[in-house]
């Protein structure tokens, strides 16, 4: 049976309730006898607390006040290290860092008594950038300042610069930090006591990650502690981490005021100030080429700033460095990267994940090579795109089927690139004005799931199940942030299942009630949650069948049948499904070799910019994004995520500029950190190529989530290129820097 669904542009399962305003975000929430709870942080970015003072004409015995000395368990955000605090104990290593909570029923005294804490620190010497922290100005964690290292090694780099004939092309890049900005602020409800245990409601990404943190931070069992995901408005990486800081400080205050609920609801300012960003980063690039333009060697070395904690620093370092040499075949590969500490809010996880920052060095790179051969960047990348049967940096083989030419030609097509790439440069040389126009690509893969082993470690597992009614639930842990889980999820099983549409529904992400798919990010939920939805929903047929209640072919009519017949006789009928690998997959993690990933979605970007050298604004006028992601589950959802990350990779490019000052952020309000609105984005045209993935759910889909983030700054920068004639080497590029830039060129 076929009911066709995956391909169709059904409606989201939650739209409805989103659109009306039915749906309930955790600000939405309220429980008889709730708190407020609020964080004192750290005026400093390091230091030692010498003292904390309660100011005058507050009623302070009205308060539930907690310190680090109130916490049960271990004081420690439970990640991969333990070395980050959920309370600052006798010394601070960032500005803004959680020092005291506090909480009361009225939210307004909350934030006069917030503000009447003093927090006393004796500063100590703090390093703000990575090239200090690279430098040991001040070591700031460990030995030597680094949380992660990886060298990926392919072929003999050193072996190949003495080689007679090549070119050898240097290059430096960087990246700033970017915030996520996510509609919807980090915020949870927490009701936690001895005889209960701890819930904890909220915003998030990974309930199951809040669900580990706080069994460490409270020392109770897994089975004390339940974490629900509320109606999420937004993601994008900066509530993988953070809800189980701010989820773990709710609990504390609930749990020292004896199980009144407590709500912890940032506001912008200090969602901005305080929690992720993207890494910052810097990349060297030493490229040899021969003189027919095929690449003989890439060296690459690749840092990002950590932050004050190690968080999931080298999980973001790990798939930089493996997205570092894109989707080019060349004999000699190594990547060197680093993670390193400073003392500025811990960086964390943000769409892309590490490889936005290493593409983009690495798509600027190819340009000055081309340039450097004499080639045109298109002619030097179609000598040098993977085919099928090639090696990644890793060693990868691409055992799929990959078209980088065919998604070249295609981008070029719609946007008449050729054309307009000799237009541009004509119209540039020969016309006075001051807007000089350009056009740029970038091309690049991007990996889905966890990388390397990741997956095998995490073991996901999803269920389903059905009720006499034929009615199928998903059960996962896997979350709608706005990307379309629910949907995407109930048309793969649908799909599976040959029922309608909404036969299917969506267990709500409940640690209680929904077992652990790992969590959701890593462009993971489609691919490799979605082939478990489907495994498990097959296993219900299965089931059915294997009792005699279902024939091999039914109907609609028939499937509910047999469920009643099945719960009647034998009770609730669940199936489980548990990641395996694909066939063939190996990995190694000393080595840093092997199978990735086991996927990888495939792009070709081309950007279209005006820059006003009067002004220094620079606009971007189209936009296209080709990709291959395997077969697309749901059109509209696809082209709506593509669209969205190339909007925030136009916003990292041109507008986000995240303003340091002793390693606090700045401006921390949407009035002076400038996201591109609709009225500043181009039209972005979104072409998908399907070709199906073995060992995808649906028919064959990839991952998709990521992807739109990595291609967009280089692509830009590439067209400011041909349109200045300037080799910018930075992101954000704002219009000071611009005009620097134009200036020392003329
Ligand atoms: Mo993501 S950036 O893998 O939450």
């Amino acid at each position: 049976m076929q009911t066709e669904i995956v391909g169709k542009p059904v409606p989201r399962k939650e739209g409805r309730s989103k659109v009306t305003g039915a749906a309930r975000y955790v600000d939405d929430l309220s429980m008889p006898g709730m708190l407020y709870g609020a964080t004192v942080r750290s005026p400093v970015a390091r230091g030692r607390i010498r003292a904390v003072t309660f100011g005058e004409g507050i009623p302070w015995d009205e308060f539930v006040v907690v310190t680090a000395k109130d916490i049960p368990g271990e004081n420690a955000v439970a990640l991969i290290l333990l070395d980050q605090p959920y309370l600052a104990d006798g010394f601070v290593n960032h500005a803004e860092e959680p020092v005291l909570l506090l909480a009361h029923e009225d939210k307004h005294l909350l934030e006069r008594a917030r503000r009447a804490v003093t927090v006393d620190i004796e500063p100590l010497p703090a390093v703000f950038t990575l090239e200090e922290s690279l430098a040991g100005k001040e070591i700031v964690w460990g030995e030597d300042n680094v949380f992660k290292t990886y060298l990926v090694d392919k072929g003999d780099v050193d072996e190949v610069w003495a080689q007679p004939d090549l070119l050898i092309v240097e290059g430096e890049y960087s990246t700033g930090a970017q915030e996520q900005l996510y509609i919807e602020t980090n915020g949870v409800i927490a009701v936690a006591n001895a005889a209960e245990g701890v819930t904890v409601w909220g915003s998030m990404q990974c309930p199951y990650y809040v669900h580990k943190a706080l069994l460490k931070l409270f020392a109770l069992p897994p089975e004390r502690v339940r974490v629900v995901q509320c109606e999420t408005g937004g993601g994008f990486g900066g509530k993988e981490e953070y809800p189980s800081m701010i989820g773990g400080h709710a609990a504390l205050l609930s749990w020292k005021a004896g199980g009144r609920p407590v709500k912890i609801i940032y506001d912008r300012a200090e969602d901005m100030v305080a929690t992720t960003k993207r890494h910052p980063s810097l990349t060297r690039h030493r490229t040899a080429v021969t003189r027919e333009g095929k690449l003989v060697a890439m060296d690459i070395e690749f840092v990002v700033d950590g932050g004050a904690y190690a968080t999931l620093s080298a999980v973001v370092l790990s798939r930089g460095t493996i997205h570092a040499a894109g989707p080019y075949t060349c004999p000699n590969v190594r990547v060197r990267s680093r993670a390193v500490a400073t003392n500025v809010p811990p960086h964390g996880a943000f769409r892309g994940f590490g490889a936005p920052q290493s593409i983009f060095a690495l798509e600027r790179q190819l340009d000055k090579v081309a340039g450097a051969v004499g080639l045109s960047p298109a002619e030097f990348r179609r000598r040098n795109f993977i085919r099928e049967g090639e090696t990644t940096a890793t060693g990868q083989v691409i055992r799929e089927p990959v078209d980088m030419a065919g998604l070249l030609d295609r981008a070029f097509e719609l946007t008449d690139y050729e054309a307009k790439r000799e237009r541009f440069a004509r119209e540039n040389a020969e016309n006075n004005s001051t807007q000089k126009r350009g056009i740029g690509f970038a091309s690049f893969m991007h990996g889905a799931g966890f990388t390397g082993s990741g997956e095998d470690y995490l073991k996901s597992i999803v269920g389903a199940e059905a009720d006499a009614e034929g009615r199928v639930r998903v059960l996962a842990a896997s979350t709608e942030i706005g990307q379309g889980t629910n949907t995407i999820f109930a048309q793969i099983a649908s799909n599976a299942l040959g029922l309608d549409y909404d036969l299917v529904e969506m267990a709500q992400p409940d640690t209680g009630n929904v077992p652990d798919s790992g969590p959701t990010v890593a462009s993971r939920t489609c691919m490799i949650v979605g082939k478990l939805v489907e495994s498990a929903a097959v296993g219900l047929r299965q089931t059915l069948q294997g009792a005699g209640l279902l024939t091999e072919e039914y109907t609609q009519d028939g499937w509910r049948e047999a469920c009643r017949q099945y719960v009647e006789r034998y009770g609730a009928l669940k199936s489980f499904s548990q990641y395996k690998p694909p066939p063939g997959v190996h990995w190694d993690d000393e080595k840093y070799q092997g199978d990735a990933y086991g996927a990888y979605a495939w792009a070709v970007y081309v950007a279209e910019v005006t820059v006003d050298t009067l002004t220094y604004e620079t606009r971007v006028d189209d936009f296209v994004a080709v990709q291959e992601v395997g077969k697309v589950v749901h059109p509209i959802l696809a082209a709506g995520q593509i669209e969205g990350g190339v909007a925030q990779a136009i916003g990292f490019t041109l507008y986000e500029n995240v303003v340091w000052q002793d390693g606090r952020m700045i401006n921390n309000q949407m009035t002076n950190y400038v996201m591109p609105t609709s009225a500043d984005l181009p039209p972005i045209r979104v072409h998908f190529e399907e070709q199906p993935y073995q060992y995808g759910p649906a028919g064959g889909a990839k991952g998709i989530g990521e992807l739109p983030m990595d291609g967009g700054a280089p692509a830009i920068l590439n067209a400011i290129e041909q349109a200045t004639g300037v080799r910018f080497t930075h992101v954000p590029l704002m219009p000071e820097a611009l005009m620097r830039g134009l200036n020392e060129n003329r």
